[in-house]
């Protein structure tokens, strides 16, 4: 029995736990903020259901094989909690989480070797808790380590693709479709707004920010990612949403820094200007710190 704890069940925990959880020879927990009874997914495969343990208290967790982290970025404090009592002598500890800091955010809490960084790409969305929708074709990049390699068979029974690969340029790469998300973010339009002149143009500028600042770290990235970001938004519904704007117009606090932010920081680092992502972030904080939202609103 290989025994996995979720801490965060929300779109994407939710969604993973529940396919987790299909494969009898995993033992799942899930450590949430808001209880349920148990996890409806609605995927293109059908709809599973799971019943995992699912714990609200950290002094109620013991030991475990894999920790999956799945909260927001911004809630890593919160989710480092469950840390202490879920860690055995063998725990490994992956983060899935957007941004290219998975490492950096956890190192305060634990020992860096024990933390597995995950790029995902699943569109899915939380519908009430415990109830997810998820909504296409699923993967996670995990590094070609031996954690790495070990986190694959977990996910035999499961309709996601997990491969090890170069995590590095996989993140920016994401990053680089990510970045530019913050257009819609601060005109609170979808992805259909790429047919507006000059919105590509201004998308294809902050990818390239992107591009070069990820590079300095090591990423391999080609000059045509600008123009493909700008072709995926151009293919996509033109109502759909990001999960920035999503988070905007829901009230919810947006991933702001983990994104824009850290091409700003990273560019700082190498010494590589970023006005646009610079720009981005200023104007979603203040759109944020505007919102008559009651919930936590810095991330930092
Ligand atoms: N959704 C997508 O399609 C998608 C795709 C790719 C990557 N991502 C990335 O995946 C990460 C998770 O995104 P998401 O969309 O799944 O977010 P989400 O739906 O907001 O889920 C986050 C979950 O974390 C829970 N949480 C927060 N603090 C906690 C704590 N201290 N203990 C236990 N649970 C806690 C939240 O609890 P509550 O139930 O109380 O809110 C919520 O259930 C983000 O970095 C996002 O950028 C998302």
């Amino acid at each position: 029995m290989t025994t996995i704890a979720i801490i965060g069940p929300g779109a994407i925990g939710g969604v993973l736990a529940a396919w987790l959880a299909q494969d009898a020879t995993n033992d799942v927990t899930v450590c949430a903020r808001t209880p349920f009874d148990h996890l409806e997914v609605e995927t293109p495969n059908g709809v599973i259901m799971a019943h995992p343990r699912v714990l609200t208290d950290p002094r109620e967790a013991t030991p475990v094989d894999w920790v999956l982290i799945t909260t927001k970025t911004y809630d890593a404090a919160g989710a480092a909690a469950w840390l202490p009592a879920l860690r055995g002598d063998h725990t490994r500890v992956v983060v899935l989480q957007n941004g290219v800091e998975h490492v950096e955010r956890f190192s305060p809490y634990l020992p860096v070797e024990l933390i597995v960084p995950a790029v995902i790409d699943c569109p899915a969305e939380r519908t009430a808790p415990g109830r997810m929708r998820q909504r296409g074709h699923s993967w996670i990049i995990v590094p070609d380590s031996a954690n790495g390699r070990e986190f694959l068979p977990l996910w035999s029974k499961t309709n996601f693709d997990v491969t090890t690969d170069d995590f590095t340029t996989r993140a920016w790469a994401k990053l680089c479709i990510n970045a530019p998300g913050a257009i819609s973010a601060i005109l609170l339009q979808p992805t259909g707004v790429i047919r507006v002149e000059p919105i590509p143009d201004l998308v294809r500028a902050m990818a390239r920010e992107c591009i070069a600042v990820g590079r300095a770290e090591g990423a391999t990235l080609g000059d045509e990612i600008a123009e493909q970001v700008v072709e995926g938004m151009r293919n996509a519904f033109p109502d759909a949403l990001n999960s920035l704007v999503a988070d905007r117009m829901a009230g919810r606090q947006m991933e702001i820094d983990a994104r824009n932010g850290a091409v700003v920081r990273f560019g700082k680092k190498h010494g590589i200007p970023t006005p646009m992502n610079e720009m981005a972030v200023a104007l979603l904080i203040a759109a944020q710190d505007k919102q008559p939202n009651t919930g936590q609103r810095h991330e930092k």
